[in-house]
């Protein structure tokens, strides 16, 4: 009886297999002659997907020397567009921004977005619109963001303090130690609950492991049929994760229910329940449009910051010329006899450069999280169909000679030194880290001041060595790709002596 149930499985996965196979080569013969932008042929069932390697940015880079800024390429049975220069990404984040404003469902959004509920991966139109309001005026506006100042001031601090008090006849591993700063800041601004140190490192795996979710192919979001089979162990991995963050979360409301003084100030948990509470609001939240919304703050705030300090002090570890400017402004702008504070940031312009010089080397969302086309719309002579992927290679246009001239690899801050510059860069879509148009990041203000104050502060307490007294040059600067994020493909670690007299 068994091996008959396996045998009609296997027969129908082949029949399926078959089907597939056959309607996905009719479509793409279709479609070479011509209706798409140019791109390398597709595989029947998996697309493209072989070529695109560990590191998919820099694999779509290569291709789309051969094929052009506009290139369309198939993952799994999927169309999608790649797009590779400034001037394409303004006709897609711009001109048509609207139109890929939306979102693709897959087995991960919907299992860890709660079916889509949150702002990240929620479609484009009213819901979204009004999360994303609330996550603006609630935490990430101007004004919210002066009034947590206390928060970034406390947790920078003690950061120090940690790395004063830690054995300092061993390197500090930094990846580590900013990983948990940036998870801290965002708990406490967002759920006003802080943290232990073995939690934040949780909180941190969690929300790497959802990227890395977020960004693998499944195979059962092309064959359905496919689903139960689990080949990949992906489902396995996404109900672990999704118990894992939905008993977090869980325990974040229900203490906020338990201690709702009307006294304290609202924190976001407070306004998403009052919301929730509200009869006559327009959209009725329920528990798990609120636990959606908070988990993307974690994903917003954990992983990517870090990311960015990371770098930085990479940038600086290897480069010394840099290093020295970077603690000479300190030096000059804050002085030696105390630690730095944010209302110090708007002085320290050479560090302002370095931040932004990292974000343009070193892109946390290298491909941005793709968009989708929400109908059918003519680009350059060519048809769109509704429901194609749009991946906007940020890492390639930060790295395009024709923006950033022949140096455009190396690592130079005194570029972003001139007044006006970044201002024409952002304007011509040629630095876009943060993406751009409706889908554009929110938490780019809050970003800014947590990767400035946090490496400010470091370079100010202490002075740094690489260990066993590495050669600068030898530095490791490999990328790992976490699924839609990336970052150093290995920890940071590096030696740090006080050099504030008040440590
Ligand atoms: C260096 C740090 C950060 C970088 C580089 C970054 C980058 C990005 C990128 C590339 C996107 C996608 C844009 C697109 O699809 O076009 C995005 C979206 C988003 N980011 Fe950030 N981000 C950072 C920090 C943050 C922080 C601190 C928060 C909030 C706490 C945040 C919240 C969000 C949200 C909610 C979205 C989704 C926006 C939407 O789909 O409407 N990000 N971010």
């Amino acid at each position: 009886m068994a091996i008959e149930f396996v045998e009609f499985y296997i027969k129908l996965v082949t029949a399926i297999l078959f089907v597939v196979l056959v309607a996905a080569w009719s479509i793409f013969s279709r479609e070479r002659k011509g209706r798409l932008p140019p791109g390398p042929f597709p595989l029947p069932i998996i697309g493209n997907l072989h070529m695109l390697g560990k590191l998919p940015h820099r694999a779509l880079a290569a291709l789309s020397m051969k094929y052009g800024p506009l290139m369309s390429i198939r993952l799994g049975s999927t169309l999608t567009l790649v797009v590779s220069s400034p001037e394409m990404a303004t006709e897609f984040l711009k001109t048509r921004d609207q139109i890929f404003a939306s979102r693709a469902p897959s087995a991960a959004t919907k299992h860890l977005t709660y079916n889509m509920s949150d702002v990240i991966f929620s479609p484009y139109g009213p819901y979204w619109r009004q999360m994303r309001r609330l996550c603006v005026s609630q935490l990430l506006n101007p004004k919210r963001l002066d009034y947590f100042r206390f928060i970034r001031e406390e947790e920078v601090s003690a950061m120090i303090q940690v790395i004063v008090n830690s054995d300092d006849s061993r390197p500090l591993n930094i990846s580590q130690t900013v990983s948990s700063l940036a998870t801290a800041i965002i708990c406490r601004m967002a759920f006003s609950r802080k943290y232990s140190d073995q939690d934040l490192r949780d909180f941190s795996s969690m929300v790497k492991e959802s990227f890395l979710l977020f960004g693998t192919f499944n195979i059962a979001d092309y064959i359905p049929y496919l689903h139960w089979m689990d080949l990949q162990g992906l489902n396995r991995r996404l109900r672990n994760n999704h118990k894992a963050q939905d008993y977090f979360l869980e325990k974040v409301i229900d203490e906020h229910v338990a201690h709702n003084d009307p006294n304290v100030p609202k924190d976001l948990v407070d306004v998403l329940l009052a919301e929730a509470a509200d009869k006559d609001a327009e959209f009725q939240l329920s528990r798990d449009n609120i636990k959606a919304v908070l988990f993307d703050m974690l994903l917003g705030g954990a992983d990517t910051a870090p990311a960015i300090i990371e770098w930085a002090m990479s940038e600086a570890l290897r480069n010394p010329p840099v290093m020295k400017k970077l603690q000479d402004e300190l030096e000059r702008v804050v002085g030696l006899g105390r630690m730095v504070c944010e209302s110090d940031l708007p002085r320290l312009v050479y560090l302002q450069a370095v931040v932004k010089e990292t974000l343009r080397l070193h892109p946390p969302g290298p491909l941005l999280l793709p968009h989708i086309s929400i109908e059918t719309c003519n680009v350059l002579g060519y048809k769109i169909p509704s429901g194609t992927r749009l991946l906007v290679n940020v890492w390639a246009i930060g790295r395009n000679p024709k923006s950033w001239g022949e140096d455009a690899e190396s690592f130079k801050p005194e570029r972003f030194m001139e007044a006006g510059f970044l201002d024409a860069k952002v304007e011509n879509f040629e630095w876009i880290p943060f993406g751009a148009g409706r889908r554009g990041c929110p938490g780019q203000q809050m970003a800014m001041i947590v990767v400035e104050f946090a490496v400010a502060q470091l370079l100010h307490c202490f002075n740094w060595r690489l260990p066993d007294d590495m050669d600068e040059q030898k530095l490791d600067m490999s990328e790992k790709n976490h699924g839609i994020t990336v970052s150093r493909a290995h920890e940071l670690f590096a030696v740090p002596t006080p050099r504030l007299p008040v440590l």
